[in-house]
């Protein structure tokens, strides 16, 4: 993803994206292996994994209760896949919201996109390895994060105080439903990474914050609109680009 939307994350060789520090914790590749396989037998060579995952990414949503939307097909898959950029590029929950907005602009995403997308952390887990540093000795304080609700601090310290390989919901009322709940959360100082609580406070990002909070429908709109952007960044589509891989995990074969 880190060049655009090609499957990159998906090649396996050693030294690529999904081999990075950041992608320690990405799951659900089998799955994307099971549908290619699929696919392939009814349609072979015309399917790229970077349509699938699209796909995938939108009929999830619409499982979990969120909207549903037109994906653009005709993606070619990438042969680029770097862990090196990753661990350099990816955001990983303790940047500042200038930098969010750096980043977002930088794949032509603007402040509502980044928002709205970040909305996507009504659903899935982070591990408390990404949190660690709001619970403790927060910037060099001794003390915790001051923006986190003081019970929920709590119950986050019991449950990371086993290991940091333990999990915990981004969604700390509704994990397993798309809904508003994430961003009536951060009103309420219980956001779970660091990004997702600063977007309330900054003052360029809190009031789109709180319309996405209160107005559901905007938010299911908006998300759909903001995913076909997010799905159409560096999309490799002209003859000479790309391939479709017969494998989601490795690029074809010279012959
Ligand atoms: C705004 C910048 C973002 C930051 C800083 C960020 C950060 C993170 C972090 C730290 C995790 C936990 C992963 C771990 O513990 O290894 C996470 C999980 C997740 N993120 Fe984001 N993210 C961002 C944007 C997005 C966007 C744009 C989407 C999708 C549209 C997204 C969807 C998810 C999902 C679904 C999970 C849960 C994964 C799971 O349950 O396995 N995030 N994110």
């Amino acid at each position: 993803m880190l060049q655009g939307c090609d499957a990159s994350i998906l090649l396996s060789h050693k030294g690529s994206e999904r081999r990075a520090k950041v992608s320690k914790t990405l799951r659900g590749f089998r799955i994307i292996d099971e549908i290619k396989a699929e696919v392939e037998k009814k349609c072979p060579k015309t399917v790229s994994c970077a349509d699938i995952l699209t796909a995938a990414a939108r009929d999830a949503t619409v499982v979990a209760g969120g909207p549903f939307w037109e994906v653009p097909f005709g993606r070619k898959d990438g042969k680029i896949s770097s862990a090196r950029e990753a661990n350099r590029l990816v955001p990983q929950g303790h940047e500042n919201v200038t930098t969010l907005i750096q980043i977002f602009r930088d794949h032509g995403l603007n402040i509502l996109d980044l928002v709205v997308l970040s909305g996507a952390h009504t659903i899935g887990r982070s591990s408390c390895d990404a949190i660690n540093h709001r619970l403790h000795n927060f910037n060099g304080t001794r003390k915790a994060d001051p923006s986190l609700d003081t019970k929920y601090l709590n119950s986050l310290k019991k449950k990371c105080a086993a290991s940091s390989h333990v999990y915990v919901d981004l969604d700390a009322t509704t994990p397993r439903i798309f809904d508003t709940a994430y961003y009536t959360n951060l009103g309420r100082n219980m956001g779970l990474l660091s990004t997702d609580q600063l977007l309330n406070s900054d003052a360029r990002t809190g009031p789109f914050v709180s319309v996405l909070a209160s107005q559901p429908l905007v938010f299911s709109s908006q998300f759909a609109a903001s995913m076909v952007k997010l799905g159409n960044i560096g999309v490799l589509a002209r003859p000479n680009e790309g391939e479709i891989r017969f494998k989601c995990s490795s690029v074809n074969r010279a012959y």
